[in-house]
């Protein structure tokens, strides 16, 4: 659409959306009736029709509903990508008075061929990447410091009761993953403004029910706080890192929370030095040296992977490569980490080694848009040779840095299968650095809640000399998808 005509039957007013789906009817209209953002009032709360009706005339309160019936038959039909579609879904649960407006301008843009709007560089595209991953970090954090009560059974009363207070709506996408987590245990989540309720086989959303965490009593908090205090070790608390790692709102209705003061001054006052034997600390002990890197005070977690410092690859990487895939796959992949040509796309498995695994995911009748694929090390680990950039196996210690990431893409997808490609995928996705591939090839096994299905890494099968031993691997990835897949549907 190129030209900007505001239709001429559009009543100009008020248009009411008070959710992502009604926003996205109302802006597909206004849309294809080419009606420019500038013209439009959005309004979040139906309550906000009296009091616009009173500055637009009743007519604009209205428009909403006119303008849906007076849509055009010659109206040309939107066309919007999912991954647009997807990326202003996950923006419009940032709290933000002018979010609908904001997202319409976004559309506008967009389909007016300002392709420009979703980048970095451009202002609007800036705000919406922001948008977007505080959304992200949202659903994170409440997956992370959200508390379950357990309740004394009572018929037809949840099992388990959590109070929390997010600061984006993202109570019902945070719904779906405890759905995945809990099973049949009927739970509710009561935050300010709304409730989800689980029953144990159906998601009931409802307004809010508690007017606080103080409605909530719990007899097994006794026993967490028991099990809390016997493992808080003194000698080991930095207090600053303790907060700089949860933010200061979630503290508040932490259960644990209630006695880490108490616990700290303990630590202050003396706790500290029986933790850590005074003869230790007497020892003259031996002088190791040690780089200016490596001595440096341990530093915040980063927020995003561009910022990550964990490790050393950064350094000699183009820029880190996360995964990609639908935010709720079922079937997570994992690769070891970005080869030459995934480094330069910023996207992981798209060179040779990704054509090989698209090859076995057709074969075993996967559809690629349907999987979540990433890998255990983020950044290109290479050495020089001649021109070319040859791939170098990262070491367990960067492994074990980058792990933290692959848990976050964990917790954000939570995908009910996990398929290592190859031996460092399956040492980070147990967390284990001794484990041999050959013991678990297509077996699976349980860990941490979900199925892990481990077979060869693409490459393998690439590059192993013997075309009966290349056909094997390819085979053994196929088998190892498909498992994959039946597990998922299970
Ligand atoms: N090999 C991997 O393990 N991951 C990629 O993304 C590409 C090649």
């Amino acid at each position: 659409m190129s030209e900007t005509a505001s239709a001429p039957d559009w009543p100009a007013g008020p248009v009411l959306a008070r959710d992502f789906a009604e926003w996205r009817e109302a802006a597909r209209r206004l849309i294809v009736r080419r009606v420019p953002p500038e013209s439009i009032q959005w309004m979040q709360h139906a309550g906000d029709a009296d009091l616009l009706s009173n500055v637009f005339g009743d007519a604009a309160a209205a428009a909403n509903d006119a303008g849906a019936e007076s849509a055009p038959h010659a109206a040309p039909a939107l066309r919007m990508p999912r991954a647009l579609m997807d990326m202003l879904a996950c923006a419009a649960c940032f709290r933000a008075a002018d979010r609908w407006a904001f997202l319409y301008r976004v559309l506008w843009r967009w389909q007016r061929g300002e392709q420009e709007v979703l980048s970095m560089a451009d202002d609007d595209g800036a705000r919406l990447q922001a948008m977007e991953k505080a959304v992200r970090r949202e659903e994170h954090d409440m997956h992370a410091y959200l508390r379950f009560r357990e309740r004394p059974a009572e018929k037809g009363a949840p099992r388990f009761v959590a109070w929390f207070e997010p600061a984006h709506d993202v109570l019902p996408q945070v719904a779906q993953h405890f759905v995945r987590r809990m099973g049949r245990i009927s739970w509710m989540i009561a935050t300010p403004d709304a409730t989800v309720l689980w029953d144990g086989a159906q998601l009931h959303h409802a307004a809010a029910l508690l007017r606080g965490p103080a409605d909530i009593e719990d007899e097994g908090e006794a026993l967490w706080l028991t099990y809390y205090r016997s493992i808080f070790n003194p000698a080991r608390l930095n207090a600053d890192l303790m907060h700089s790692h949860i933010t200061t709102r979630f503290w508040k209705h932490l259960p644990e929370a209630a006695v880490v003061p108490e616990m700290v001054t303990q630590a202050a006052a003396g706790a500290r030095s029986t933790g850590q034997s005074k003869a230790v600390g007497r020892r003259s002990g031996t002088t190791i040296p040690v780089s200016a890197e490596k001595a440096q005070p341990e530093r915040e977690q980063p927020r995003t992977l561009d910022e990550c410092r964990r490790c050393e690859l950064w350094q000699n990487a183009t820029q880190a490569v996360g995964g990609q895939g639908p935010r709720h796959a079922k079937i997570m992949l994992v690769g070891e980490q970005p080869g030459d040509q995934e480094d330069l796309a910023g996207k992981p498995f798209v060179g040779p080694a990704g054509e090989l695994l698209e090859r076995a995911m057709e074969l075993a009748g996967i559809d690629r848009r349907k999987i979540y694929i990433t890998n255990a090390v983020k950044h290109f680990k290479w050495e020089l040779r001649g021109k070319r950039r040859l791939h170098k196996t990262p070491a367990q210690r960067e492994v074990l840095a980058c792990h933290y990431w692959l848990e976050e893409e964990l917790a954000q997808v939570g995908p009910a299968v996990v398929v290592a490609l190859g031996s460092t995928a399956l040492k980070s996705v147990l967390q284990d650095g001794s484990v041999n591939l050959k013991d678990y090839m297509g077996e699976p096994v349980q860990h941490e809640g979900r199925w892990v299905v481990a077979t060869y890494h693409p490459a393998y099968a690439l590059r192993v000399p013997d075309a009966q031993a290349r056909e094997d691997a390819l085979a053994a990835i196929v088998a190892a998808l498909r498992i994959a897949w039946r597990l998922a549907s299970a």
